[in-house]
């Protein structure tokens, strides 16, 4: 006997590509069980023995998607910097050097203080339909603050990154590559166990390619997972060191050549798009279509971080990603769901096939279109983790 029957879902997308020969996998009056947490059967309404089941819930005819797997986010940090936001849509421009004042007040923050603060971004998350949340480290840059970053961000998620390579702190300043050298050896001797993933900001005003090499390597040593963020802010060689690299995505790339989808055409990496920091850097938005031609598996993610994306909100991310990334609404889908749990190396979520977490949302609406068509509006109606209810 299962101990959940979810049944009456009008559309249910699974991400199961052999069901209906299109990547969401769509089964139109479906059903699903969960025995365990997992889920243990799926197929159509009419199949379904309702007395087979110790609790039955009706989708009410609308549509049922996976939970979101939100595979980027800086969510350690105190403080804002909404000043800095209203600077920026006044013509100033976004550079990488804010990020020290989020330093300054992370440092100075309590633990309580971080905690609270992180529980109240994975809930906010949460209640948007987000199951799987990646959170980094990168605004303590000490050993003893980046340790309690990972120590708090590991409370939350298995998915944690150490970002000790975010910027150059102040007191480095003038000897960047002593920060270098103590991100390499020190601070990732001391969180290694903490961290699933080494990330390096690889970018204009942060870490040049060779640092970037040097930093992930030093990681990789240690037993850590590669993954970066690239060509943010100008064309370069983050997508190619990545790649080389073995690292599982590339994020951000607002910036690419023909030569970086050759790249990444020939690779496992995943290409991960964070819509939200063009959108609150008012930047131009990087047109995902190449990349979709070229067979490359692709990914979105909120960025969440107090400077260029302050919000946790994926539906919002699909929209933008449809309307100014050129992405159709079945790839938005598919690239917060699936690609963001191949962006994380997930086999475990982002679908709804037997063996998967029972994690997913019921929509308040009969179509999955209406992420996009209908933005800013908050469709999700139940979120479900683990088989259970949490929202
Ligand atoms: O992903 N690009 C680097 N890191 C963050 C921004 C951090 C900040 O400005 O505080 C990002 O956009
Ligand atoms: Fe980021």
């Amino acid at each position: 006997m299962s101990n959940l029957l979810v049944t009456d879902i009008g559309c249910l997308v699974t991400n199961e590509r052999s069901i209906d020969g299109t990547p969401l996998g769509i089964i139109h009056d479906a059903a699903f069980s969960v025995t365990d947490g997992k889920i243990s059967w799926v197929g159509s309404r009419s199949e379904v023995k309702v007395s087979e089941h110790k609790n039955v819930v009706s989708a009410k005819g609308k549509t049922v998607i996976p939970g979101f797997v939100d595979s980027h986010n800086h969510l350690v940090f105190a403080g804002d910097r909404a000043a800095e936001f209203s600077a920026r849509m006044q013509g100033q421009p976004y550079a990488a050097g804010g990020i020290n004042y989020t330093v300054e007040q992370t440092r100075s923050a309590s633990d309580e203080e971080l905690r609270a603060n992180v529980a109240a971004l994975v809930a906010e998350g949460l209640t948007s339909g987000t199951t799987t949340v990646e959170i980094k480290s990168g605004y303590g840059l000490s050993v003893a603050d980046e340790l309690r970053s990972l120590e708090i961000a590991r409370e939350f998620t298995e998915e944690t990154t150490f970002l000790g390579a975010h910027v150059v702190p102040t007191e480095f300043k003038s000897a960047p590559e002593d920060y270098v050298a103590m991100v390499c050896g020190p601070m990732l001797e001391a969180v290694a166990p903490l961290a699933k993933w080494i990330d390096v900001f690889c970018d204009r005003g942060a870490f040049t390619p060779a640092q970037t090499r040097q930093i992930l390597k030093a990681g990789i040593a240690k037993g850590l997972l590669p993954r970066l963020h690239a060509n943010q802010l100008e064309p370069g060689e983050g997508i190619k060191v990545g790649v080389e690299l073995g690292a599982a995505s590339v994020d951000h790339i607002s910036h690419f050549d023909d030569s970086d989808i050759a790249a990444l055409a020939n690779s496992k990496t995943v290409a991960t798009f964070l819509p939200g920091a063009e959108f609150s850097t008012r930047s131009e938005y990087p047109d995902a279509r190449p990349m979709f031609a070229a067979g490359i598996n692709v990914a979105i993610a909120s960025d969440c971080n107090p400077g260029t994306s302050y919000t946790t909100n994926l539906p919002l991310m699909i929209a933008l990603a449809v309307r100014e990334m050129f992405f159709t609404p079945e790839q938005a889908l598919w690239s917060a769901t699936k690609g963001g749990a191949l962006a994380l190396r997930r086999k475990d979520v982002g679908h709804l096939s037997v063996g998967a977490k029972a994690d997913f949302s019921i929509l308040s609406s009969t179509s999955y279109l209406h992420l996009a068509y209908r933005p800013g509006v908050n469709l999700i109606e139940q979120v479900w983790r683990n088989g259970n209810q949490i929202s």
